[in-house]
């Protein structure tokens, strides 16, 4: 490792605990705790995911870090604090947040995400690139989750950092998240070394909804297998699991799991109005494309089955129709090109 970077994880580690410190052990942190443990999270989860907080303070950090003999202008590369333009004076890059440590797939500390407890903007603010943290490549969770991920040879994906706590809280070790961003290239073939099959367990609003669709298409052209869970009311797995309890999360949430043609069927159908004749032909178009990439006879005709009684059509004229598109598709060029099937390593050292 070099120098410089042994230094940036260094001042991560030691603040990592001292704002842990802060949250559990001083007053100051008190209303930052009862914040956490009002939104179920236990001390337990707070010691495993070593939670902190930062105090609302200008420069804590800087004295902090300065006091120990790190280098100033080191620190502000490593996104712990920020020099200001007018007087050239370092200030904290995080106060009075929530601290949520990152580590890497070692389990160094590298960088920070706060999540304000107030009102304040932006609700989560997070370290920026840095030589220690690469938001495209970091998975929330990653190092804790792995074992459990190559055991149950499944990952679920969650989209934020409280829903992979309560998700572990709710007996889900192998949750993982991406940054608040999009999934990319790097955390699938990471994922890929451990397993080839994936929860996407998104929050079930229109943005959790339409993420979940990008995803769960990034991960099929990649020959993961994938399933994805849904909650009621728009909740997210967080909000769900204080709602309803871990033993429901597990049950009907996870164990209810829809295949991605099935998620298909839900989500072109959304914002459509069926009874009208004309929608509905066309959402049925619509399927019978997707139905038409599927690779297994079985699971054209029993999608097609489904449509078929869903609609009260005849099972004959879908099929007919469904081949047409099928080949009309080809032709023009619309048909996406399968990737090929990936055959599944057998073996692969993490
Ligand atoms: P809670 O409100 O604490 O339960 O968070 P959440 O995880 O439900 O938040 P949300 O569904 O809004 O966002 C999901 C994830 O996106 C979060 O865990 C963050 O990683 C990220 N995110 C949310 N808001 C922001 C933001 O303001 N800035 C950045 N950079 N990321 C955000
Ligand atoms: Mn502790
Ligand atoms: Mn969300
Ligand atoms: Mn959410
Ligand atoms: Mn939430």
């Amino acid at each position: 490792i070099p120098p410089e970077l042994r230094r940036i994880m260094e001042a991560h580690d030691l603040l990592r605990k001292f704002y842990h410190h802060l949250l559990l052990n001083t007053k100051e942190g008190q209303e930052a705790l009862e914040y956490l443990l009002e939104r179920g999270f236990t001390r337990e989860e707070i010691e495993k995911f070593q939670i902190g907080w930062s105090l609302p303070s200008w420069d804590f950090a800087v004295k902090f870090l300065q006091k120990r003999g790190f280098d100033l202008p080191l620190m502000e590369k490593a996104g712990l604090i920020i020099q200001r333009d007018s007087d050239d004076q370092y200030f904290d890059r995080f106060r009075n947040r929530i601290m949520f440590p990152l580590f890497d797939h070692k389990g160094n500390t590298i960088a920070f995400s706060g999540r304000a407890f107030g009102k304040d903007e932006p609700k989560y603010l997070n370290s920026p690139e840095t030589p220690a943290f690469n938001k495209s490549k970091i998975l929330y969770n990653f190092h804790l989750a792995r074992p459990a991920i190559k055991k149950q040879q499944k990952a679920v994906l969650l989209e934020g950092f409280a829903d992979v706590i309560a998700a572990n809280r709710a007996g889900v070790p192998n949750g993982i998240a991406t940054m608040g961003t999009s999934l990319t290239d790097y955390h699938i073939q990471t994922l890929k070394r451990l397993t080839d099959s994936v929860a996407i367990c998104y929050d079930s609003d229109s943005a959790g909804i339409e993420a979940a669709f990008r995803a769960a298409k990034m991960l099929e052209q990649n020959g993961i297998h994938i399933e994805i869970a849904q909650m009621p009311e728009q909740l997210d797995p967080d909000d769900y699991i204080l709602k309803y309890g871990g033993e429901k999360f597990r049950t009907e949430v996870l164990g209810a799991c829809k295949t991605f043609m099935a998620f298909k069927m839900y989500y072109f159908r959304r914002g459509k109005n069926l009874s009208n004749e004309g929608e509905r032909l066309q959402y049925i178009e619509v399927i019978l494309s997707e139905i038409s990439h599927l690779d297994k006879a079985v699971e054209r005709d029993h999608y097609l089955r489904q449509l078929a009684d869903e609609f009260s059509l005849s099972l004959d004229a879908l099929k007919q129709q469904q081949q047409e598109i099928y080949f009309s598709d080809k032709k023009g060029g619309k048909k996406e090109m399968q990737p090929e099937r990936q055959i599944k390593p057998f073996v692969l050292q993490t």
